[in-house]
């Protein structure tokens, strides 16, 4: 299976923060946001991965994660024009996708609890879609995934003003090949956008949609909001300090995956610097492993 990273857009909602910087590059606690779904797409076991930037990111992007081999993945990189909506990544990424299976995550998404890296697994041989469901108080700030008594998919909406259910569907989905053909048949909504939501409708009509609820064990934030990113920064730093673990270093989680070995990590570690995530990169070979 591939694997996207859709980290363009225009961030307006963090209007000033985002007017010189990109969105999916600002901090969360202690390390750039693009960490926290990257390392997601490797606790899949993903190791081909597609960044997908506005032009004049990318070579920050590439900067900050180069080729992946050091990671013992496989980087590239492509360019969207204009935030045209979530479903183009398809397209933009069809070449890349050739054949495989492809796994899409939002570059400002952050997931993170018990089981996790099973659930992920699980989804790298998918025939058809599938795709997750997660109750919030804001349903209409998402799309929206509604069931019968029975626990059947009877709708998904994307951001309705009067919303069926309190499930919002998290920026992590999975799908067969089928999807590039899907993409290319959507329809630019009345925002304006391809919306993810219309390929997920797709393989509902197809009887191919999988939607798993995600349960309170699990922690999903959206980063899109100054609110929420705030929230996102404090999750991180308090769990990340009672544990004494982190949540999205890559490097641990490339270590983890058997991507790369103890010697690499070291090497690795000497790039952070005197920073808190190079000295934790030490301890991981040195203590905790
Ligand atoms: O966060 C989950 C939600 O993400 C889903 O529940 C919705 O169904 C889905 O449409 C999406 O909604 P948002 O309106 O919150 O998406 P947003 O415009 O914030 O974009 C999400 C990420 O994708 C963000 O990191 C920017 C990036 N992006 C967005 C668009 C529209 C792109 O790279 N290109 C785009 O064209």
């Amino acid at each position: 299976m591939k694997g996207i990273i859709l980290a363009g857009g225009s961030g307006t909602r963090l209007y000033p923060i985002t007017i010189a910087v990109s969105k999916q590059l600002l901090p969360v606690y202690d390390k750039p946001m693009i960490y926290y779904p990257l390392s997601v797409l490797m606790l899949a076991g993903i190791k081909d991965i597609l960044f997908i930037t506005t032009p004049h990111d990318q070579e920050a992007f590439k900067k900050l994660l180069g080729d992946g081999s050091e990671l013992g993945c496989n980087f590239q990189y492509a360019v969207q024009h204009k935030p045209n909506g979530l479903a183009e990544a398809f397209i933009i990424g069809e070449d890349f996708i050739g054949r495989d299976k492809v796994a899409l995550v939002l570059g400002d998404n952050i997931f993170y609890g018990n089981g996790l890296v099973n659930l992920l697994r699980s989804k790298t041989d998918i025939t058809g879609a599938s795709i997750f469901a997660y109750t919030v108080k804001d349903p209409e700030r998402y799309g929206v995934v509604e069931f019968d008594e029975a626990r059947k998919v009877k709708s998904i909406e994307e951001k309705p003003s009067k919303p069926k259910s309190k499930f919002a569907i998290p920026g992590l989905y999975f799908y067969d090949n089928k999807v590039v053909q899907y993409a290319k048949e959507v329809k630019p909504s009345d925002r304006g956008e391809k919306e993810i939501s219309t390929i997920n409708k797709m393989y509902l009509d197809d009887g191919m949609l999988e939607v798993g609820v995600m349960t309170r064990g699990m922690s999903w934030f959206d980063t899109g909001t100054v609110e929420s990113l705030d929230d996102a920064t404090e999750f991180i730093r308090v769990l990340q300090n009672r544990q004494s673990t982190m949540i999205g270093c890559i490097e641990e989680v490339a270590y983890l995956s058997n991507f790369i070995d103890k010697e690499r990590v070291k090497k690795l570690s000497k790039r952070y610097g005197k920073s808190k995530y190079g000295n934790y990169l030490k301890e991981i070979v040195e203590i905790i492993y």
